[in-house]
């Protein structure tokens, strides 16, 4: 059942550059008690390509970001990886096969400086001491390949910094460790409209690197900015999930609102077509 890259799988063991889904999950369902957090969920996450993952506050977001990131095992469902089915079964699981999450408040440490804080519980050591030189050129590269340029000193302590400089620390942080996947959550929303900018930018950025990334906006501007792709959950279910193009911002709210796009969306009996994947109960 699970639908892979068929056409475009290079023979290297890497992730490949744009084509696929690197990951995908197929019928992945998660209960807390009598609450259904996630149905029957399907998602194709691919490679070099922003996906956006919208909807409503209880819709499902973080523990379907939650289920890809090991800290909870799904009740139900399969997750491919890079065409190969994985369990996780631990967040160091996720971590290892390249799966990083930047959480809504970045987990930063404000007293400590720029590098310290990239290399916080997996600081390069060289004989019984800690490689400052090494640790300092590894996040002066990552930051430069991710185009970070404001800030001044990679010494200054992170409380110094914006809040777009913040949230590029926790991006480089969680792509230094050899990423393959980023998720995001609500990156921009603690931001102003330049730094908006500059991070939507960022975003950018590392898919065209190749790297998959998720991110969770409710913000409607931001997704379509950034956005190749459009998930949007309602109470549980993948409403509707498909390339940006599909949508319009009518038709993303009347899906977050209700799970549906009544006015303009012609279902066709048996066909899970277009993209929109099994939700059209009309
Ligand atoms: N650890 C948990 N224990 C019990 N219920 C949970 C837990 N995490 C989430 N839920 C419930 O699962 C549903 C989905 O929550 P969540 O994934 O946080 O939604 P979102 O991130 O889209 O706002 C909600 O009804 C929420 O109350
Ligand atoms: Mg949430």
């Amino acid at each position: 059942m699970a639908v892979i890259d068929q056409g475009h799988r290079p023979s290297a063991p890497q992730p490949p550059a744009g084509d696929g889904p690197f990951l995908s999950l197929r019928g992945v369902s998660k209960s807390f008690g009598a609450v259904q957090a996630l149905s029957e969920v399907d998602l194709d996450l691919p490679a070099g390509q922003v996906t956006a993952l919208m909807g409503d506050n209880g819709a499902g977001k973080s523990t379907l970001v939650k289920v890809i990131s090991g800290i909870f095992g799904p009740d139900q469902g399969k997750m491919r990886w890079g065409g190969s089915e994985v369990q996780l079964r631990s967040p160091k699981e996720a971590t290892r096969l390249g799966i990083a999450t930047v959480y809504q408040d970045l987990a930063l440490c404000d007293n400590l400086d720029i590098v310290q804080n990239m290399f916080l519980g997996r600081e390069a050591v060289r004989r019984r001491l800690l490689d400052e030189g090494s640790m300092e050129s590894q996040a002066r590269t990552t930051l430069a390949d991710l185009s970070v340029t404001t800030v001044r000193s990679i010494r200054q302590p992170v409380a110094s910094l914006s809040g777009g400089q913040r949230q590029a620390v926790a991006v480089a942080r969680a792509v230094m460790g050899k990423a393959k996947l980023v998720m995001l959550d609500e990156p921009t929303a603690a931001l102003g409209v330049s730094q908006t900018a500059m991070v939507l930018d960022l975003i950018s950025r590392l898919a065209s690197s190749g790297i998959a990334v998720l991110v969770i906006s409710h913000n409607l501007n931001d997704v379509l900015k950034v956005a190749d792709r459009v998930a949007i959950l309602y109470l549980g279910r993948m409403a509707a999930a498909g390339p940006i193009s599909e949508f319009d911002t009518q038709k993303i709210v009347q899906f977050i609102t209700s799970g549906t796009a009544a006015d303009r969306v012609h279902p066709r009996p048996g066909a899970a077509g277009g993209g929109t994947q099994g939700a059209q109960e009309l």
